[in-house]
């Protein structure tokens, strides 16, 4: 039983996703599918909860619009990029309804949930309870005045909504009231001796980044968690008293998993998720994993007819050019524009995201770095060895598999490898290092592309065309035992070279066999399995995010407010110049000092000006600028400064110089 994070409705789906969760899990079952291993592989849409609300009030529809226009973009995103799910469903279905429920009054009724009353916001012109992010005031720790009550963007800091100063709602603007409101909380405290043990003691074998994860949370205490929550979106809370209450997204979102299993196999649904024979993975980001290793299994534990997880391979982040990807910003690289922008490419994408998954820490997805593994790798390596092969049958032996004679050492150790890299790559999957199990897969690729240029039979076949068969026959075997190999991760280019070759179905326990395709077996006609990604499809990506990274900035720019007002003459007292830089020197043990000689058309005086981590000399020489002609005169570091610079900062706090719109003379005042 595999399962893949349900992803929230609430926007697209983007590379981030695709390398830290869905692409490893589908190389996961793709794999263990050849294997002939009874595999399921779960999916679906995370439908409720808060941000889903957030978004569908911005747009003024309603959250069952929101969630219907992104589940069907990121079903159809995942399908196109082959994530094989055997179902892909949605936690807002009938059966999720009852399935959630059920669960829920199974726990409330033999007692095991906690009920408390706390005081929580409630806006009275909206009447309603108001969950936290529909909570804004102020800041206590940095002041921004636009801080949620479940945390400040600003700072970063994570706060409690009665940490706001001066509060008041999203909704209706009013002040809301505290009021007292109950919940049910299920008391992790009592699991912890048994998680504990679970985790700490009996898998030690988990990655060390959500094993480490465990271990914090458990050393600090665990704390019963509320699993009701004051709001209209959502599976209605199944007992009396909770009229207006829904279950809170995160105990609903993993019961997902089970009804989704439920709705594919509805007679046979408990072999997967109530037997001991069940391995059970959960595939997902880092920041689902106290969710998955801690509450989730506490729930499955407290319900008792389930099994917990074996494992959680959770990775990492993947960040974007350098930058945290963020829906909000829109610095993301969207899997549906991603389909439209390089079509047919989808397993370049899949590729690249696994060559550099965030396995052990973050990592970052660059263009630059997209390009070079598709040319130098795919390209070069992959699709050069399969062209070879393909070319060289064709064209001297009308594209049928030649013959097969006695072999040698060299012939011998080259098959020899096959083996061996597979034994790698299955070592490598079943511990849940995906990156590493791709590199040794490329490598009979790499295998294939010494043996072509060792034998070289482009020459060979002038002199002895067996010898150049044998060759040939070895190179095409090699070629399917690829396609095989990488059909986990590459599943349209293993498709395309399986049709290519004509290759009759095979499992992955034939992978080392070198019969795969028959002698005088007809292939069909080469053709590329990767094209070239030129300089030009890059530039537009870049450029693409160069106009977003502009957008954002101009959008979080907040315009000081204006100073007091002044009379015309305070003005023109100021005696503002256009003048030329004539000279530039750092001031020496500064860091931010030049010292500069400018012409102002009146004479050529020194000024000293703060600039040197924005400039070089070399950017300032000849350079038009603004300059301040009457300030007094003052000395820094022993030089004296006749004069100022006129410059302004941008949103990034980078200076720029105020400059004429078109050359003038030296001296031509400012007015
Ligand atoms: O973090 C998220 O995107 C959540 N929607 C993941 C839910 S996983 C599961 F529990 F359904
Ligand atoms: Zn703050």
């Amino acid at each position: 039983m595999v399962t893949a994070a349900l992803p929230y409705a609430n926007g697209p789906v983007h590379i981030g996703h695709l390398a830290g969760v869905y692409v490893p899990a589908d190389i996961f079952v793709r794999y263990l599918r050849l294997r002939g291993r009874d595999v399921v592989f779960i999916g679906g849409s995370d439908e409720h909860g808060v941000p889903i609300t957030i978004q569908a009030r911005k747009e003024g529809i309603s959250p069952q619009d929101v969630v219907d226009r992104y589940h069907s973009l990121i079903k159809d995103s995942f399908e196109r990029f082959g994530i094989s799910f055997d179902v892909y469903s949605r936690t807002t279905s009938a059966i999720q309804r009852q399935t959630a429920s059920d669960f829920f009054k199974k726990l409330y009724d033999k007692g095991l949930f906690v009920e408390k009353e706390n005081e929580q916001y409630y806006d009275e012109e909206a009447h309603q309870f108001l969950a936290d992010r529909y909570i804004i005031g102020t800041c206590p720790h940095c002041h921004n005045e636009r801080a949620y009550g479940d945390q400040c963007e600003q700072c970063g800091t994570s706060l409690n909504a009665t940490d706001l100063m001066n509060p008041h709602s999203a909704l209706s603007g009013s002040v809301p009231v505290l009021r007292l409101t109950k919940h049910w909380y299920l008391p992790l405290d009592r699991y912890e001796s048994f998680l504990r043990e679970w985790i700490l003691e009996g898998h030690k074998e988990w990655k060390s980044n959500v094993y480490g994860q465990c271990k914090s949370w458990l050393d600090t205490g665990l704390q019963p968690r509320a699993v009701t929550r004051d709001l209209d979106w959502g599976i209605p809370v199944p007992v009396e008293g909770a009229e207006g209450k829904v279950l809170y997204v995160w105990f609903d979102a993993p019961i997902g998993y089970i009804s989704n299993t439920r709705e594919r196999l509805p007679d046979t649904w408990e072999d997967y998720w109530k037997s001991e024979d069940t391995c059970l993975v959960h595939f997902i980001g880092k920041d689902n994993i106290v969710f998955h290793c801690i509450i989730f299994p506490a729930m499955l534990k407290a319900e008792g007819s389930y099994i917990l997880p074996e494992n959680v391979p959770a990775n990492e982040f993947l960040n974007l050019e350098n930058d945290k990807i963020s829906t909000s910003r829109n610095w993301a690289v969207w899997l549906h524009e991603y389909l439209t922008d390089f079509p047919g490419k989808e397993d370049v994408l899949r590729y690249v995201l696994t060559a550099n998954a965030p396995e052990t820490k973050d990592n970052n997805f660059t263009w630059k770095d997209f390009q070079d593994r598709n040319n130098n790798e795919l390209v070069a390596i992959y699709g050069n060895f399969i062209n070879r092969a393909m070319v060289l049958t064709q064209k001297y032996f009308s594209g049928k598999v030649p013959e097969c004679g006695a072999l040698t050492d060299f012939d011998k150790a080259t098959i020899a490898e096959i083996a061996t890299i597979r034994g790698n790559v299955e070592n490598a999957l079943e511990n849940y290092r995906f990156r590493e199990a791709l590199k040794e897969a490329m490598n009979l690729a790499r295998v294939g592309n010494k043996y072509l240029a060792d034998t070289e039979p482009w020459k060979l076949i002038k002199t002895d065309e067996q010898r150049t068969g044998v060759i040939l026959n070895i190179s095409l075997q090699l070629a399917a035992n690829i396609a095989l190999l990488l059909e986990p991760f590459l599943p349209f280019s293993s498709a395309k070279l399986k049709a290519m070759l004509r290759l009759p179905a095979a499992s992955w326990e034939q992978i080392g066999d070198t019969n795969l395709l028959p002698v005088r077996h007809q292939l069909n006609e080469p053709a590329l399995l990767f094209e070239k990604i030129e300089d030009a499809a890059i530039e537009k990506q870049l450029q693409r995010l160069a106009d977003i990274k502009i957008a954002n900035e101009k959008q979080a720019y907040q315009a000081e407010p204006a100073k007091n007002d002044i009379c015309y003459e305070d003005f023109s007292a100021m005696d503002i110049r256009i003048g030329t830089i004539l000279e530039a020197v750092k001031v020496p043990k500064t860091d931010k000092l030049m010292k500069l000689l400018v012409d102002t058309g009146i004479d050529k005086r020194t000024i000293v000006s703060g600039i040197a981590q924005h400039f070089t000399a070399e950017d300032l020489k000849g350079k038009q600028v603004s300059v301040l002609v009457n300030l007094a005169p003052r000395t820094l570091k022993g030089i004296e400064s006749q004069g100022m610079l006129l410059l302004a900062e941008d949103a990034d706090g980078k200076l720029v110089f105020v400059t004429p719109e078109k050359a003038v003379v030296n001296g031509v005042a400012v007015k």
